[in-house]
């Protein structure tokens, strides 16, 4: 079975084609950061318009890199949210098209069910395991039990960790995407020197809180009269360990959850763009093994946005029969666990 698979819900244009023996044939990501880094942010309509420019010539070169034709495909997935809406029409109207033209079956997928599924595509990881989805948007920590069968444990009730690792960077001025700058300027800097908050840490449940720790970034930053290149690197290795603390603790508390439902489950896969942070893996390793459980991170250019694992979730959609009519509808909010307890807070993420 071989799936085109299109990516358009967020900065990244992607186009893939994967088969059903997890086969990536091709994987074509065109990021806009340079579109949007001068706004610190991603802007929606520019990324729309960007979409719509380049997304025809990636499934083209997608196909060429897979040595495939139409004819060859089984079905065609696109993101159908959730995500900014302009983009996710660009991939979902186009999506159709190429499904009506050939006479395919679409498969209209969840941008979170494609990041929680990758690690069956990379690692054929089974059911159920427990995951930790970390990207700039989404922050939860759900058990996936199945093909469209997830339980949130936990979400955050106000920023996502990228998006908190963004707003970091964005306010010590590293510029954008700040996430890696994070990164690399934290294995720089003295951890201890700064005493940041753990938002949540140690209270009951699951969710998590990053506004918090965001500004007592911000704050500390404001008390130097200026700003060196080690005071940058000490708050950014601070702000870092707050979130793998964070981070662990609340999945310590998400583990036991997933014990008590799913005995047999031995995995932790941690998926989403944040998953691409070294520190943060190793820690969610130690979390993992002391509790016997084992961490897949699917590997980095799976854990970014990319049409890989949204090709790989219309396969299993596709030997499901779970396909989708022309009439599927783009989503901007589109949870993956509709029965999951709403959290109250500054926002809800999706
Ligand atoms: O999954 P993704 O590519 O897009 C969304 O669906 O949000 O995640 C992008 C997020 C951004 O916030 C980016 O700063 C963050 O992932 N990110 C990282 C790292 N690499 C990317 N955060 C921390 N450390 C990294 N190395
Ligand atoms: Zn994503």
């Amino acid at each position: 079975m071989i799936v085109l698979g299109i990516e358009t819900s967020c900065d990244e244009t992607a186009a893939a084609v994967v088969r059903d023996d997890h086969a990536v044939l091709s994987d074509v990501v065109r990021s806009q950061d340079d579109d949007h880094r001068v706004y610190g942010g991603v802007v929606p309509e520019i990324a729309a318009r960007a979409h719509i420019s380049h997304l025809d010539g990636l499934i083209r070169r997608a196909m060429v890199e897979a040595g495939v034709g139409f004819d060859d495909l089984d079905g065609i997935a696109a993101t159908a949210g959730p995500g900014l809406i302009g983009g996710v029409m660009v991939g979902l109207t186009t999506a159709k098209a190429i499904a009506a033209f050939h006479g395919l079956p679409l498969m209209a997928v969840n941008h979170l069910e494609g990041h929680a599924l990758s690690a069956r595509l990379s690692d054929q990881v089974t059911f159920p395991y427990l995951l930790l989805l970390i990207s700039g948007g989404h922050c939860q920590l759900l058990t996936v039990e199945g093909v469209g069968r997830f339980s949130r444990l936990g979400t955050t009730t106000d920023d996502a960790a990228g998006e908190a690792f963004d707003k970091t960077a964005k306010l010590l001025g590293l510029g954008y995407p700040g996430g890696p700058r994070v990164e690399a300027a934290a294995a720089q800097g003295d951890a201890a020197r700064f005493a940041l908050p753990r938002p949540l840490k140690g209270r009951a449940g699951c969710d998590f809180s990053f506004s918090g720790l965001k500004t007592a970034v911000r704050q500390a930053a404001a008390a130097l009269d200026t700003l060196t290149p080690q005071d940058v690197d000490d708050l950014c290795a601070g702000f870092q360990a707050a979130v793998a603390d964070v981070l662990a603790d609340r999945t310590r508390h998400a583990i036991e959850r997933f014990r008590d439902r799913w005995p047999e489950g031995d995995t932790l896969v941690v998926a989403g763009g944040v998953a691409a942070n070294g520190a943060l893996r190793a820690r969610l390793a130690e979390v993992a093994a002391a509790d016997g459980l084992t961490l897949v991170a699917p590997p980095l250019g799976l854990c970014t946005d990319n049409a890989a694992m949204i090709a790989w979730a219309g396969i299993e959609r596709l030997q499901q029969d779970l396909t989708d009519g022309l009439d599927a509808s783009p989503r901007a909010r589109w949870p993956l666990d509709p029965d999951a307890p709403p959290v109250t807070g500054a926002g809800i993420k999706a």
